[in-house]
């Protein structure tokens, strides 16, 4: 892919969907392909473990067969390592890069790596245009408002990005102390968008395709990024795609919430075995059922099922006594990241 069909496609589309360490891989990239979004990205690989070729990262690595285009996250520092990564990247058929400026992670940005790299604006614009000059697919950025409240460098850095040749930057609306604290205005996105000609992804807080809709008319940015969000929820692609081409969305019946868990079980289960899909589904499987009643039991009990479990909730599950009619409320994810 090269970058004018990058931007013309995030211009059509509008959603662009995000990396989720321990959520977007394989198998749910799968299930996310069948709601048509224009683009998907794998969780963040490091470079040095696709240099490495190491076994769990090759799994990450798999490319979901479909017309969206598939995107990889890396995340890393050294220009050379990056280079060889995303070398390796694109010969595995993935259309785009995109490289982590966000991660919070100590164990990251000890290393001057993810949200770190904000600190170093030249040696992020130097990664950036290393990568760019070695390989031909469009090469993006995911970057935080700055790494503090007190050092929000997001335009400074944005612009040094784009001299670089970066194709389009996403702006995760929080410093990288906020974690998940609530967004309370999207001004920083209109500024990049006003001041920057490469296409501005917003990300933070995007839940429903209402919300979708009134951030991309405010601040006129290309596309948005869901995140958390998307867990459990494959349907925000089409309710976003709905609100924004104003056309009725039917949200999904129980039946149908149950069907793609069933089926997102059983790609986890070809993918990392029984166990290993126990293990991941005890962190999706309430998410894809957000009006269960007494949800915190709900999901301690989840938390310690195994495989067997899993497959007989799956068929015994009906939508009484357990699912109340009104949504209770946000989710809340806090892994740390
Ligand atoms: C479980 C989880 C894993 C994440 N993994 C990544 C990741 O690998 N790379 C990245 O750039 N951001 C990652 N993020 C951040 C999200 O992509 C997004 O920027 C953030 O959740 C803000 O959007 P939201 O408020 O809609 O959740 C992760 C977030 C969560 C909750």
């Amino acid at each position: 892919m090269n970058q004018a069909t990058f931007v013309q496609t995030l211009q059509q589309t509008h959603v662009l969907l995000p990396p989720l360490t321990g959520y977007t891989d394989y198998p749910y990239r799968v299930v996310l392909a069948s709601f048509h979004p224009g683009f998907l990205t794998t969780e963040m690989v490091h470079s040095s473990a696709v240099v490495r070729r190491n076994a769990r990262t090759m799994l990450m690595l798999k490319r979901v067969e479909g017309p969206q285009a598939n995107g990889v996250q890396v995340l890393g520092r050294n220009p050379e390592e990056m280079v060889a990564a995303a070398k390796f990247i694109v010969s595995e058929g993935f259309d785009f890069l995109d490289v982590n400026m966000g991660c919070t992670s100590r164990k990251v940005t000890r290393r001057g790596e993810g949200v770190a790299l904000m600190r170093d604006e030249e040696h992020a614009a130097r990664l950036i245009s290393a990568l760019v000059n070695a390989v031909d697919v469009p090469v993006t950025a995911k970057i935080r408002l700055g790494p503090t409240p007190s050092k929000q460098n997001y335009l400074s850095l944005c612009r040094r990005l784009q001299d670089a040749g970066v194709t389009a930057i996403t702006i995760h609306g929080r410093t990288g102390d906020h974690k998940f604290a609530p967004l309370t205005n999207q001004s920083y996105i209109t500024e990049a968008v006003a001041d920057l000609q490469v296409p501005v992804i917003a990300n933070g807080g995007i839940s429903s395709g209402g919300i979708a809709c009134t951030i991309l008319h405010q601040t006129r940015c290309a596309a948005v990024m869901p995140g958390r969000y998307l867990i459990g929820n494959p349907w925000l692609v089409g309710e976003i795609h709905s609100a924004i081409q104003e056309t009725p969305y039917q949200p999904p019946s129980f039946e149908e919430r149950k069907e793609v868990c069933r089926r997102h079980f059983e790609l986890l289960t070809s993918c990392y075995g029984c166990h290993g899909a126990a293990i991941r589904m005890r962190g999706i499987f309430s998410h894809y059922f957000p009006f269960i009643r007494n949800r915190a039991a709900f999901n301690r009990d989840v938390h310690l099922m195994e495989y067997a479990e899993f497959q007989r909730l799956l068929q015994t599950l009906d939508d009484s006594p357990w699912i109340s009619t009104r949504e209770t409320g946000q989710k809340t994810i806090h892994d740390g990241y």
